[in-house]
């Protein structure tokens, strides 16, 4: 039989209720408040599944002899033993906001298991100490019940997540950590190799070549929860290392792994948080997304979608209008319902300077009322010609119509973060509301400027939505890829694409992306030579836990959800990590660094 050392718990802080009273039993925690009363000390006594009250009487019956003096000495986060037995709290003494209100443990016994020294920061549900602090210590951040809540409701989206996939046939398989350079568009996290002096490996950006290597094996349906390594620019809702649902599926077109991706996503926002996520996920064109939305990333909780005025534009007395659509440009306006009062003149300034800054060159505004419409445009739609404007608006009295006229670049970057804007300010972006949808069919490559040349916009695996294209030159912004965005209330949680499958359309991506034969061979040559032997048409996806976790929980950033999270500067500051080498492993290693001393 298993042994219980007499000062091991029988039951934790957040299970005792009316049912144990009059038990005796132990509990383990942390003191996490103390209220002495004269005779009477008061101590609520922590552990990650609740609270419970513990009262230390110095005057009861049985309680063990110097017992008062150990718990005179107690202070916050000590951790400790109590054996004591279980009493109804009075009727006017029940806390209803906690699991163990009812009952209370009258002390027979405390041991001291270990003392702590008074903490760096109170640890309280509602953060008062920086940041900075916190991070430092981060285990005794930890400690808060927001951060456990969210660690567990993590490991039960995880969860199911697996089930899901488990009974969905996938495999779950491994893949290096220490690898060779994997293009996801970030810079890589290098480890030099002892054993091949001035050789490096890559930390994998994802698993994303593997998995691929996973299907031209034949192991259909591939799936790894992933961490994944990227040297980039950080951001809220980016970690220099983070996790990934990762999968490739063989034989498949894009609504078989939508439909499959939408069930899981489903299950494990039910299992893991408790949301509902209506159904089916809207699947947008990535022009159609463009059009109405203004971006790539709609967040369908509301709707205030982009319309093109260009036509009624073009025969306006209002020169900005009309000469935008000479020029080659377009007139869109958003109609914010019920608006028009929410926004007072200065209101509307602001909006304007808002927009100004995303590169338009103003904000063309009415207000409708019920005789007409009020403000910058209203003297070039009076009447009729009001009228015809509102019904192509679908406007009403009480709403506010905004127009910017640009290039199509210009007021859909302007109009996009607008109506974000507009949409949060009147209440619209509810974070307990959760609306999905997919984006399909990416432009293949974009434009970098900083470079003057094309780039792969997903990543260079993507296959092209027309199989037989030519040559990637030609007409090159609007070749179009299998690529697709899971998007969920305005943020990006995954992207995945149908592969290319065939070595020689792969080398063409390749050499139009600038990669020489020779980087080809020495990069990728693996890849290229595995088709050769028999690629299986396939494609997949990759979501990022931390952000819909993050996004379930209405955490602010992605930190919140993590348990040992980096800074903006990609630093962990609990354990000072990255630190230095020393010079003996610097040696062996067969390098040196140029970096100048700090300070
Ligand atoms: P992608 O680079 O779009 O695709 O990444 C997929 C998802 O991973 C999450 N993500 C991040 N989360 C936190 N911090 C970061 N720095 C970070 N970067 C990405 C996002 C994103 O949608 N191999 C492809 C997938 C595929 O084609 O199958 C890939 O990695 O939620
Ligand atoms: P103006 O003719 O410059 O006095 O502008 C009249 C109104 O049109 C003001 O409300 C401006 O903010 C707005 N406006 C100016 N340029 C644009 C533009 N390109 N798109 C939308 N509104 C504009």
């Amino acid at each position: 039989m298993k042994q219980r050392s007499s000062w091991q718990r029988t039951h934790t802080c957040g299970e005792l209720n009316l049912a144990h009273k009059d038990q005796e039993v132990v509990l383990n925690g942390w003191i996490e408040n103390h209220r002495h009363h004269g005779q009477l000390v008061f101590l609520d006594l922590r552990d990650r599944y609740g609270i419970t009250q513990i009262v230390v009487d110095q005057e009861a019956k049985g309680t063990a002899a110097g017992t008062f003096d150990v718990v005179k000495r107690l202070g916050a986060e000590d951790v400790i033993s109590v054996r004591g037995s279980v009493r109804a709290r009075d009727a006017d003494k029940v806390n209803k906001n906690r699991a163990t209100g009812e009952i209370e443990l009258v002390a027979l016994q405390v041991t001291v298991l270990s003392e702590a020294e008074t903490p760096p920061f109170e640890i309280l549900d509602k953060v008062e100490a920086n940041e900075e602090l916190r991070m430092q210590y981060r285990y005794l951040d930890l400690r808060r019940r927001p951060l456990q809540e969210a660690l567990l409701k993590r490991a039960r989206f995880v969860t199911a997540i697996r089930n899901y996939m488990q009974e969905h046939r996938f495999i779950d398989i491994e893949t290096p950590i220490l690898t060779k350079s994997t293009p996801e568009g970030a810079r890589d996290y290098l480890v030099p190799s002892r054993v091949h002096p001035g050789k490096f490996f890559a930390l994998p950006q994802s698993p994303q070549i593997f998995k691929q290597l996973c299907m031209v094996a034949g192991l259909d349906r591939y799936y790894q929860i992933a961490r994944c390594f990227r040297d980039e620019d950080l951001r809220a809702d980016r970690q220099p290392e983070f996790t990934q649902i990762d999968i490739e599926m063989s034989f498949v077109e894009e609504h078989d792994v939508l439909d499959m991706v939408e069930g899981m996503v489903v299950q494990g926002m039910r299992e893991g948080f408790g949301i509902e996520l209506p159904q089916p996920f809207p699947r947008f064109d990535y022009f159609e997304a463009m059009d109405k939305y203004g971006c790539d990333k709609p967040d369908l909780r509301f709707g205030m979608t982009l319309v093109d005025c260009s036509a009624l534009a073009a025969k306006s007395d209002f020169k900005v209008f009309k000469g935008a659509v000479e020029t080659g440009g377009i007139v869109k306006g958003i109609c914010a319902e019920g608006a028009a009062e929410k926004y007072s003149r200065k209101g509307i300034d602001e909006l304007t300077t808002f927009v100004t800054g995303l590169g338009a060159k103003g904000l063309a505004w009415a207000k409708v009322t019920a005789t007409g419409l009020e403000g910058s445009i209203a003297k070039f739609y009076e009447g009729d010609k009001g009228k015809e404007l509102c019904a192509h608006m679908g406007a009403k009295a009480g709403d506010l119509l905004l127009f910017v006229a640009d290039s199509k670049k210009v007021v859909h970057k302007a109009l996009g973060d607008l109506r974000l804007k507009v949409g949060g300010t009147m209440g619209l972006r509810d974070p307990k509301v959760f609306r999905c949808c997919w984006v399909l069919n990416f432009p293949m490559f974009e434009w970098n400027d900083e470079k003057g040349r094309w780039q792969f916009a997903h990543n260079p695996f993507s296959a092209p939505v027309n199989w037989d294209v030519k040559d990637f030159s030609v007409d090159t912004e609007n070749i179009r890829s299998r690529a697709y965005d899971f998007v969920m209330n305005g943020w990006e949680l995954g992207s995945g694409s149908i592969r290319i499958h065939r070595t020689e359309l792969q080398a063409r991506v390749f050499e139009f992306l600038g990669i020489s034969k020779e980087q080809q061979r020495a990069n990728f040559g693996f890849l290229l030579d595995a088709y050769k032997y028999g690629g299986p048409p396939h494609g997949g996806i990759a979501l990022g836990v931390d952000r819909i976790v993050t996004l379930a929980l209405g955490r602010e950033g992605i930190r919140d959800v993590i348990a040992f999270p980096k800074t903006s500067m990609a630093f962990d500051l609990m354990a000072e990590a990255p630190g230095a080498a020393s010079p003996e492993q610097m040696a062996e290693l067969q390098i040196a660094s140029t970096a100048k001393r700090p300070g």
